[in-house]
């Protein structure tokens, strides 16, 4: 049967609502039952767990087709969409692979991000050679083509892919931008938004998911295709260095979000230096938490897609040697830390109890002020991730926790927290999108710790104020 994004979603939402509240969203709802897979959990939350997949994968290994439809909510090709597959020669096209997976995705009631009309690699050189009107023509024909067959059947687009560069922010100087100048980017939009108005088009980099020069340049655009009613949304790529989510990642998506784009975590990957040890595996596991965590968190975010199934078909050791085991599952498909990290961001996973006390059963405030605890999520040898939670027995419209570690533990790094938190006394505030919390609501906090190794990771009482 097939089942476009809206569809699958109107199905899902008649059956579970969601602890949001757990993933400091404020809103009060509860869970029916567990979520085991991924996909039910971000089913819940209404958002898209996607995986990169590929064609001959899906073709010849029955395990992979099943893992990928029993997880995953929303494909995208890692390979097949591109123009190198789809238009090897002028005006051939071959849609063999491509419509497999779209076949796929409808037949597993999954949605289907497309990858991508214009980037300046995996397009054919008789693409490259062109220039000017030729080229110009050239893009236009091939988004029509492509765009007009998947009407209706790929939910969103990467239109342009990449187009600036790791140097300051500048444009990428690639063929497209040598052949039309900078306004090929606004053209590509143009003829995607026409060829099929309803499918969500985005822009999509790497190394945009903090604020920096090049996410600054990626704005800047956004904004000029926004005020043209051009653009959707934007993609992080997301291709991640162990332990190094930035710090800014969410109010960086969030300015985002505040031009009135959707955004998406559009090919999520943390490499280790391999071989990775158990530590390493763990902090990775943190690393995917606080990504999927994020877009739970964003409501205009559309979904986190990880760029592959198992570590051993990654891109990652190929272009980047002596690393790899970037994914959430091995190659015999067992899971990872990561994965069951993920699976906790999403609401699922645990006992399937919603992570605080739903409103329809929660006692009613007494008192005043603010209550807050603690909990390890998952500890390791020198580190481990806390979640915490504070309560509000009155309306609150801001909240300020503070303890004291009673041994080596300090926080290294926080989210949905900000203040005085590196020290043995922590003194931390609610950010800028937790602070107002209904009397007898809940809302969360988390952070990861650093600690002397082998040391037990304490859970000291905290203190709550309101502001
Ligand atoms: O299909 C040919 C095959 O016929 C040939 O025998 C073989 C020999 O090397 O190559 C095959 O093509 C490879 C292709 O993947 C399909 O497997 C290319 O060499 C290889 O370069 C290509 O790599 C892809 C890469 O994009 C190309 O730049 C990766 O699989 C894919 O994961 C990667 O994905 C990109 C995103 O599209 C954009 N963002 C970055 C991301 C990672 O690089």
């Amino acid at each position: 049967m097939l089942l476009n994004r809206k569809r699958r979603r109107a199905v899902i939402a008649g059956v579970v609502t969601v602890a949001t509240a757990a993933l400091g969203l404020g809103l009060s709802t509860q869970f029916a039952s567990a979520q085991t897979t991924l996909r039910g959990a971000a089913d819940g939350l209404n958002k898209d767990i996607g995986v990169a997949v590929s064609y001959n994968l899906l073709q010849n290994n029955a395990q992979y087709r099943n893992l990928v439809a029993t997880e995953f909510n929303s494909l995208t090709a890692e390979n097949a969409m591109k123009w190198d597959a789809t238009e090897p020669s002028d005006g051939n096209y071959t849609f063999t692979q491509a419509d497999a997976i779209v076949d796929f995705a409808e037949d597993n009631g999954q949605s289907v991000h497309g990858h991508t009309f214009v980037w300046h690699q995996q397009t054919p050189s008789w693409v490259q050679n062109l220039s000017g009107t030729a080229l110009q023509t050239a893009m236009i024909e091939h988004i029509n083509t492509v765009a007009n067959r998947y009407e209706g059947r790929v939910a969103s687009w990467d239109v342009v892919n990449e187009v600036v560069s790791d140097s300051n922010g500048a444009m990428r100087d690639s063929f497209w931008l040598r052949g039309l100048g900078e306004g090929y980017i606004t053209t590509a939009f143009q003829t995607a938004r026409a060829a099929d108005p309803n499918a969500d088009l985005y822009i999509n980099d790497y190394s945009i998911e903090g604020d920096n020069a090049k996410s600054d340049r990626i704005y800047t655009i956004a904004q000029g295709l926004v005020n043209q009613g051009l653009l959707d949304g934007v993609g992080f790529q997301a291709h991640l260095i162990l332990g190094q989510v930035p710090g800014d990642m969410e109010a960086n998506l969030q300015r985002f979000v505040d031009l009135g784009l959707k955004v998406r975590i559009t090919e999520l990957d943390v490499r280790i230096q391999t071989p990775a040890d158990a530590g390493e595996l763990q902090q990775q596991a943190n690393d995917y938490r606080r990504v999927a965590e994020i877009c739970a968190e964003l409501a205009d975010c559309s979904g986190v897609t990880v760029w592959g199934v198992r570590d051993g078909d990654s891109w990652v050791p190929g272009v980047f040697p002596g690393y790899g085991a970037p994914l959430l599952f091995n190659d015999d498909l067992s899971k990872k830390p990561a994965y069951n990290a993920v699976l906790e961001a999403l609401g699922g996973g645990g006992s399937g109890e919603p992570t605080t006390t739903p409103v329809t059963t929660s006692p009613p405030p007494t008192g005043s002020g603010c209550t807050a605890t603690l909990s390890v999520q998952s500890p390791w040898n020198t580190g481990a991730t806390y979640s915490g939670t504070v309560r509000a027995n009155q309306n609150l419209t801001g909240w300020t926790v503070t303890w004291t570690w009673p041994g080596s533990e300090r926080i290294s790094n926080a989210w949905s927290l900000q203040g005085n938190l590196t020290g043995a006394t922590v003194t931390g505030s609610n950010a800028s999108y937790n602070g107002t919390v209904a009397s007898g609501q809940t809302t969360t906090f988390g952070f990861n710790i650093t600690k002397a190794n082998g040391s037990t990771a304490s859970v000291p009482t905290v203190t709550c104020t309101p502001a």
